[in-house]
């Protein structure tokens, strides 16, 4: 028998994955000791005081289903809880769009909106074509592309989406690159409160795109991660999708709960196949549970639970309209308060875009360089783009922030936005 210890492990040669643009941030603002270090870079609510919230909507669905002797462990199918992958579909799609009828949707409940993705994407790989363009934004959330090469895809291509100029959608650059995709490209569009840009078609903007997408053949899938979170209101932020939807186009809706319901960890999402013809739904989930099915088996069940029951009770549903409302409040508050400070403290430049973006984030428009200083000096940190969380913020931070950023701008000059 041969020494294990004078054999190599076949695993000894693995290499360090590079760290996660965004997640490689909370390690290290958890492993700094500075007393007034700030964390910038993911998108979690904190509440005014700086503390992850449970909403009391939650909390009281959580303690109810604890006490109730009927709810059990049991595995969910693969698909998940019917009552929540129906009420999900409502929500996004509206509770009287035209997909509901014919047996045009299938909904399938997803590990939140990367699963809903990974699932989606996988789907299309498979039943598309393995070769299938995906275009998504530039810039887009950092994961996008990664989700799409795992999923058996080729490498992603951008369109442009971002004005460094005007701090609005470029809109003719988007155009121009979406009428050059291929028939059968997948596009990737953010529903609503663009990450990391925070900057949003507008309605008209919306007509415009879907017009590109009609004519080009292309097929769009819709990335909800903030439903309720870009305007507080639930309807608003689902204008895009429903919008799409009454085109009568096939097209793919990824949904999350993290943000909108704060369920972050629970992993709680949906994925709808909308096809422009009805009757072949049944073919169309069984094919989605069989990729569910290799990938991890079944969904988990606890926080679907917690959201259907509040989907599916009017008083309930009402609360948490009114949570979303009041969190989308302080953001938007937050928004105003570092502008303010920034002007205050005499910070070079003009910061009307963090009051102009909507949404969890404002793209800053600080450098890597900036991004580097602030953190090196400040311990605030935010990803390399510029992007800060505005939810991260509070009364407390924002003078410390706008000072630090003060500092940044004039000790290395120049942002990527053209007005700094
Ligand atoms: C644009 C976008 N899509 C999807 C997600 C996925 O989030 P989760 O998987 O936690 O629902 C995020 C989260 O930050 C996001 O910003």
């Amino acid at each position: 028998m041969q020494d294990s210890k004078s054999t190599p492990s076949l695993f000894s040669t693995v290499p360090t994955a590079p760290p996660d643009a965004i997640l490689g941030l909370n390690t290290q603002h958890r492993s700094d000791t500075f007393t007034k270090k700030v964390n910038l870079g993911v998108g979690a609510y904190r509440t005014a005081e700086g503390e992850p919230y449970v909403l009391p909507v939650v909390r009281r669905v959580e303690q109810a289903l604890a006490k109730d002797p009927s709810t059990t462990h049991e595995y969910l199918p693969q698909d998940g809880l019917k009552h929540f992958c129906d009420l999900s579909a409502k929500l996004i799609l509206g509770a009287d769009s035209p997909a509901f009828t014919n047996d045009r949707t299938v909904t399938v409940q997803a590990l939140s909106g990367t699963g809903a993705l990974r699932v989606g994407f996988t789907f299309v790989a498979r039943f598309l074509s393995e070769e299938t363009a995906v275009y998504i934004p530039k810039p887009s959330w950092s994961n996008h592309k990664n989700v799409v090469v795992q999923s058996g895809l080729p490498p992603t291509k951008e369109y442009r989406y971002f004005d460094y100029g005007t701090g609005a959608v470029d809109l003719e650059g988007m155009i121009e690159d979406l009428r050059a995709a291929p028939a059968g490209s997948v596009v990737l569009l953010h529903g609503c409160a663009h990450n990391p840009t925070g900057a949003d078609p507008t309605k008209d903007q919306w007509e415009h795109i879907l017009q590109v997408v009609q004519e080009g053949k292309l097929v769009p899938f819709f990335d909800n991660a903030y439903q309720g979170f870009a305007s507080g209101s639930l309807e608003e932020d689902a204008w895009s999708v429903r919008r799409f939807v009454k085109a009568g186009i096939d097209m793919l809706v990824g949904q999350s709960y993290a943000k909108n319901m704060g369920l972050y960890g629970e992993r709680v999402g949906a994925l709808t196949v909308i096809s422009s013809e009805g009757g072949n739904g049944e073919a169309i989930r069984s094919q989605l549970k069989a990729i569910i099915r290799a990938m991890y088996s079944n969904p988990p069940k606890h926080g679907a639970m917690v959201a259907a029951s509040i989907l599916g009770d009017g008083d309930m549903f009402a609360e948490w309209e009114g949570e979303l409302r009041k969190m989308a409040d302080r953001i938007r508050d937050m928004r105003e308060k570092l502008r303010a400070a920034l002007i205050k403290n005499g910070t070079p430049g003009n910061w009307d875009h963090i009051v102009k973006q909507i949404g969890m984030f404002s793209f800053t428009g600080l450098t890597a360089a900036q991004v580097e200083f602030m953190k090196n000096k400040y311990h605030i940190y935010m990803t390399s783009n510029g992007r800060i969380s505005m939810a991260g913020l509070t009364n407390y931070t924002v003078e410390y922030v706008a000072d630090a950023m003060k500092d940044a701008v004039v000790s290395l000059k120049k942002g990527v936005l053209h007005n700094m």
